[in-house]
């Protein structure tokens, strides 16, 4: 295999683009984003310079969370395309020196798979309902309060009494994991995909598998026995000669995150300390600091991540004005200037990119696509706005499908009507249009996407003193990275190579909310 796919370690240091299926390309003029319609984009990836994509699920789905509710672990959605064509996929992707990592959902399936079904038919006390968490209420209620985390009761009644657990939406039934065949079921659906070639499994919602229902409060986060799951899966994923297991763990404390990056767990999870950092460099720096000082000692590579499906575009945080740590957040509405987060967004592409360990682009944050937060009501997809009671809109304005070419909606995303409407004014951000700007964000992203696998990936970094405004290191291979976050210019190093920079670097200078990559003189 060309490019890096012969090397084992790969991971340690790999750019991994995001694909939201469902909006990347459409392949068949339905409006929806399909398999057909990535392959024909795999040498734009390829271009671009990823090591590795990672597919939101593509599973048989009735799409009440966007496929999170996997109706079948073993196939294809119908609109998306079939196992063939998946199949075709990984091998072309490989061809192009591209692995291809799947989303595995195992705390919740849809409530159309065949085992909820089963478990409906069967009634209370049957072997099939202890696959879910079925319970009888308390009075006329629910067994406990625990709320969703889209919003309302954590429970639904289904006909004969008892009421079944959904963390999320209620056609997103959660399995029992104390149950050995949901494990049984698990490390087949692993084996069922490392036979079919995918490289590696980016884990739903890992920390929450195990519960302890007799609890008062909401408690599924990060029990000590979801460990035992995840050596269970390594085992798997080491006999099949090293695929990959990334964790989706949202955890403050940095030392529980750890634990799941243990030799015999997960092979890296989501920095989303990182992510959620506000643009200030004490924050920055700091969340930096924490994340090397976790990973280092236990040999895990960090993550980078700026975006993914469920948080809101960088381009309209990073214009607002936010100073605490939970930038990932919506805030729908709150006024953002979107040429500052542009610039922003440029400088912190840079950042991410040059730290080290491995990096994740989500579709789209090439192309400085911001939030579109004017989606009309009645398309409004994602759950939460209903389960909100219509007070939160939800995730859909990162999931707006790609512009690429030509100067209106579809933008050779389609030759339908895409499933969400694409603002007009991007069509100055189609990819037609950012190949011919030198300027362009598309342009950054792929030099410095070129020059970080020259030169980056995983390994150190030195701090280098540059004052409380400006984030500086030094990598090993003599690159500097520095980042100034200060009202006022500062003056470059007298020595060495400016290599790329996020703006504008005449006369010296390092200007505001601008990132830089210089090579030493040696
Ligand atoms: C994860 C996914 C999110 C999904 C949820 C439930 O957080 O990233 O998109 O809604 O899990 O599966």
């Amino acid at each position: 295999m060309p490019g890096n796919t012969s090397n084992p370690e790969w991971w340690r240091g790999a750019a991994i683009y995001q694909v939201y299926l469902r909006s990347f390309a459409d392949g068949n003029g339905d409006g929806t984003g399909d398999l057909a319609g990535l392959r024909s984009r795999l040498p734009y990836l390829a271009k671009l310079g990823v090591d590795a994509i990672w597919l939101n699920p593509w599973y048989p789905s009735p799409m009440a969370d966007g496929g999170y509710d996997v109706a079948d672990y073993r196939g294809i959605e119908p609109v998306f395309g079939t196992l063939a064509e998946a199949e075709k996929l990984i091998e072309e992707a490989h061809e192009l020196g591209i692995r291809t990592i799947i989303d595995v959902v195992p705390n919740h399936a849809s409530d159309q798979h065949a085992w909820f079904q089963e478990a409906l038919a069967a009634g209370p006390g049957s072997e099939a309902r202890e696959r879910f968490w079925f319970r009888p209420g308390v009075g006329d209620g629910p067994p406990n309060g625990w709320q969703s985390i889209f919003g309302g009761p954590a429970w639904t009644q289904v006909p004969d009494g008892e009421w079944y657990l959904h963390l999320f939406a209620p056609e997103q039934p959660d399995f029992n994991w104390n149950n050995p065949a949901v494990r049984q079921e698990f490390l087949d659906v692993l084996r069922f995909w490392f036979d079919r070639g995918v490289d590696g499994v980016r884990i739903d919602s890992a920390a929450v598998l195990v519960k302890d229902l007799d609890s008062v409060e909401e408690s599924y986060t990060d029990h000590d026995g979801v460990h035992d799951i995840y050596r269970e899966w390594r085992r798997v994923s080491d006999s099949y000669g090293g695929r990959i297991l990334i964790g989706e763990v949202w955890l403050p404390d940095q030392e529980r995150f750890a634990n799941y990056l243990r030799p015999d767990e997960l092979h890296t999870a989501f920095n989303f300390d990182f992510l959620s950092s506000a643009w200030e460099p004490a924050a920055l720096r700091g969340s930096i600091d924490l994340t090397l000082a976790t990973h280092v000692p236990i040999g895990a590579p960090a993550t980078w991540v700026l975006s993914n499906h469920d948080v809101a575009r960088p381009v309209t945080r990073y214009g607002r004005a936010i100073t605490s740590w939970d930038n990932a957040d919506r805030r729908d509405g709150m006024p953002s200037d979107l040429e500052l987060g542009r610039r922003r967004a440029r400088a912190a592409a840079l950042l991410a990119m040059a730290l080290p360990g491995s990096v994740y682009v989500y579709q789209g944050e090439e192309l400085g696509l911001w939030e579109v937060e004017d989606i009309p009501e009645e398309l409004i997809d994602d759950p939460m706005w209903e389960r909100s009671g219509h007070t939160v809109r939800g995730r859909d304005g990162c999931r707006v499908p790609l512009p690429w070419s030509g100067t209106e909606p579809p933008f050779g995303y389609s030759t339908g009507e895409p499933w969400l409407p694409q603002p007009p004014q991007w069509r100055d951000l189609t990819v037609e249009a950012q190949e011919a700007d030198p300027g362009s964000m598309l342009r950054l992203y792929r030099t410095a996407l070129r020059l970080r696998r020259e030169l980056l990936g995983d390994g150190t970094l030195t701090w280098l003193p540059y004052g409380d405004e400006v984030i500086a290191f030094r990598r090993d291979s003599g690159l500097v990275c520095l980042v100034n976050f200060g009202a006022e210019p500062v003056a470059l190093p007298e020595t060495g190579s400016v290599l790329l920079a996020s703006g504008p670097v005449d006369g010296g200078l390092l200007p505001t909310d601008t990132a830089v990559w210089i090579m030493e003189a040696r």
